[in-house]
């Protein structure tokens, strides 16, 4: 069967059953490996992506379930409050090993584009879900106060 959403603002139909995991789909069938694999399910926050404005687990979001969507990865180029995170991760040498980092960053632009200056409890309730085994948990909320410091917020 298949599927026609937009991702990173283009247009993609992909070939998938519809309760293939949106992360397959992202990783083995577009090449997009920007978005981790963590626990599968639901638990970790490795493969956020967010879809309609939102912060999905991409692990747990069956294509069929997005289907007219708009999937905005890691890999978006030309997004402000992306870029603006991105700037403020590197400023702040914010991760370690890395691996949930696409994950804590993509919540991050979500939040940040719901709420411009989120205080430590907003940004503590937003990022709950996305655990760091290398506990980057202080530079992570001190990138989202810097992000949107940048963002004018
Ligand atoms: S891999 Fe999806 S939440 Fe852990
Ligand atoms: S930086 Fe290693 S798990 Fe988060």
């Amino acid at each position: 069967m298949t599927t026609s959403l937009k991702i990173n603002g283009q247009a993609r139909s992909v070939a998938a059953e519809p309760d293939t995991p949106l992360l397959w789909v992202l990783r083995d069938e577009l090449g997009m490996t920007g978005t981790k694999f963590g626990c599968g399910a639901a638990q970790c926050g490795a493969c956020t992506v967010i879809v309609d404005g939102q912060p999905r687990r991409s692990c747990v979001t069956p294509i069929g379930s997005v289907a007219g969507s708009e999937v905005t990865t890691i890999e978006q180029n030309g997004d402000k409050v992306l870029a603006a995170v991105q700037a403020a991760w590197t400023a702040i040498d914010v991760p370690q090993c890395g691996y949930c980092q696409s994950g804590q960053i993509m919540s991050a632009v979500a939040l940040l584009s719901e709420i411009k200056s989120p205080s430590d409890r907003d940004i503590d309730l937003a990022m709950n879900g996305n655990i760091c085994r290398c506990c980057t948990y202080v530079r992570i909320r001190a990138a989202i106060h810097d992000a949107a410091r940048r963002l004018g917020g």
